[in-house]
């Protein structure tokens, strides 16, 4: 396949960054709850996007984080007031980048390297700022534009309008699945990082049965059986760039 590569665009959370990694601070707030309070947030955080987006009642995603994490704890019998929900929420300004994303990113020049994510903009800011990251990125879009959530078709055609680019120039790289479906039925080529590693999950599952992390695992790892297939899979971000070697990348 010849194919003139113009953009990389990525999803945030998950895929560039590890949601897994505010479980320390629920932890600190909520000990032995940390896995599972995450869990169960991140999950309710994305059915919120997808709910106000059906709804056409948008708000943004720091709302729905704040939202989220509320359910969350009341769900498990606990509570927080509002300087609490806040100060553990914030924990996704600040989440840590995985290990292979910054030298994906730089690998990836002269290609364009663009995030797309449901966070709001302030929330992306913040958060390519806290990690650095926003030095090896040319553009960070938030769905916020457009005030609707991926995988909406309107929200990946940011991406056409700020970059100036067809979906055939687009490589779109997530480890959501509902994200994949959403980019491959846009017409992006995607990747697909496989971050949750599903054999081991059948393994935990067989010697311990079912426990959050487990759980979690069966909900998220697996690609989707939907319609919509990502082009490659990989394992890590930093198998990225000589998937693409062979073709032409330009500004
Ligand atoms: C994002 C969510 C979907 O970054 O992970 O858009």
């Amino acid at each position: 396949m010849s194919q003139n590569i113009k953009a990389f665009v990525f999803d945030a959370y998950g895929t560039l960054y590890d949601v897994r990694s505010v479980e320390e601070r629920v932890e600190a707030a909520f000990p032995g709850k940390g896995r599972l309070i995450s869990s169960i947030w991140r999950l309710k955080q994305l059915e919120y996007s997808w709910l106000v987006t059906l709804m056409e009642r948008y708000e943004d995603f720091w709302s729905l984080t704040v939202r989220s994490l509320e359910y969350t704890l009341y769900s498990l019998g606990l509570s927080a007031d509002r300087d609490l929900l806040h100060n553990i929420a914030a924990a996704y300004l600040d989440l840590k980048p995985y290990d292979d994303a910054r030298s994906c990113l730089e690998r990836l020049r002269p290609g364009r390297r663009a995030i797309l994510s449901n966070g709001s903009g302030s929330m992306l800011s913040d958060l390519a700022v806290n990690s650095g990251l926003d030095r090896s990125l040319d553009m960070i879009l938030s769905v916020e534009a457009k005030r609707v959530f991926k995988p909406a078709p309107q929200a990946y055609s940011l991406v056409e309008e700020q970059l100036g680019v067809t979906p055939h120039e687009v490589i779109f790289v997530s480890s959501n699945g509902f994200d994949i479906c959403g980019a491959k039925s846009f017409g992006f080529t995607v990747v697909r990082v496989a971050r949750v590693d599903a054999g081991d999950v059948v393994e935990r599952l067989a010697r311990g049965g079912v426990d959050e992390g487990v759980l979690y695992g069966l909900l998220r790892g697996q690609a989707e059986a939907l319609a919509y297939p990502a082009d490659f899979t990989v394992r890590s971000l930093a198998e990225i760039p000589s998937l693409f070697d062979d073709r032409e990348r330009t500004e």
